[in-house]
């Protein structure tokens, strides 16, 4: 089950003070986008505004046939939207299995055989975390805690998952594991928009990214096209002064 994403001039920030400025963009049912770009280019506020998590201060999006623009996030929840925030994405005291339960609560109540069901198909894209279910997600290691967190997100049975920087803070070997695993997680057809600080990792489960600078769209393109553009470098770091002897 998934859903086309489509955002149209979203403009958006805090305390009218706009942050990101007229992004449109496209996922396609089952497609995934990662959106990259520089600390503080919005990418963050720019995926809270499409989770109901900020106010757009103008244009429009829609997932699948449904305005959501203006709705909260508990009623996009309800409509197959499911965000893994950059931080704070596990409850850590309690354990991986209550983490699960909760994930599935959120949108269906008590568990049952539907529940359970659930819970195999989910923890089968999760062999890590499979054999960790009493543990306090606390405990986990860091790539194990961003595991359990998009389990508990797969839990509701989303059409567009939603993930901010699922990497920041992980080894570059723990890194590249966690994304086989949001590969597996593209491969069961769900819609996936991402932000991602590795830029190789982040493309390589991507049809297509978009680089945010300033809160605007600078370059979109190919996942595959992108991730060798000559232009990513000076749109990261600026144009840095040459070095001269
Ligand atoms: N709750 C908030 N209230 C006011 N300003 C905020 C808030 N959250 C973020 N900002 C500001 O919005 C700008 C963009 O922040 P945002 O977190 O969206 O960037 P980002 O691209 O996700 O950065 P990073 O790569 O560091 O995660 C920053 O200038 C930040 O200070
Ligand atoms: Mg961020």
């Amino acid at each position: 089950m998934s859903a086309p994403l489509i955002l149209q001039g979203v403009t958006a920030g805090y305390h009218g003070k706009a942050i990101v400025h007229n992004v449109s963009l496209e996922v396609p049912a089952g497609g995934a986008l990662t959106v990259i770009g520089p600390n503080g280019s919005g990418k963050s506020t720019l995926l809270k505004s499409v989770v109901g998590l900020v106010s757009l201060m103008a244009g429009g999006m829609r997932l699948g046939e449904r305005e959501i623009g203006r709705l909260d996030a508990p009623a996009r929840t309800r409509l197959g939207l499911a965000y893994v925030p950059q931080e704070r994405n596990v409850f850590p005291n309690l354990s991986v299995a209550d983490n699960l339960r909760l994930g599935w609560e959120t949108l269906h109540g008590r568990g049952g055989a539907r529940e359970s069901a659930r819970r195999d198909e989910v923890l089968a894209l999760f062999p890590e975390i499979a054999d960790r279910l009493a543990t306090p997600a606390g405990l986990l290691s860091g790539g194990q805690r961003q595991m359990a967190a998009m389990a508990s997100a797969l839990m509701q049975g989303p059409s567009l998952l939603v993930l901010d920087e699922p990497s920041a803070g992980l080894s570059p070997r723990n890194a590249s594991l966690l994304f086989d695993r949001i590969a597996d997680i593209r491969a069961t057809g769900i819609t996936l928009l991402m932000i991602e600080q590795n830029v190789q990792l982040g493309l390589r489960v991507a049809d297509h990214g978009v680089v945010l600078v300033n809160g605007e769209i600078r370059l979109r393109a190919s996942a595959d096209h992108l991730v060798h553009h000559a232009d990513l470098p000076a749109l990261f770091f600026g144009h840095a002064p040459a070095l001269s002897s």
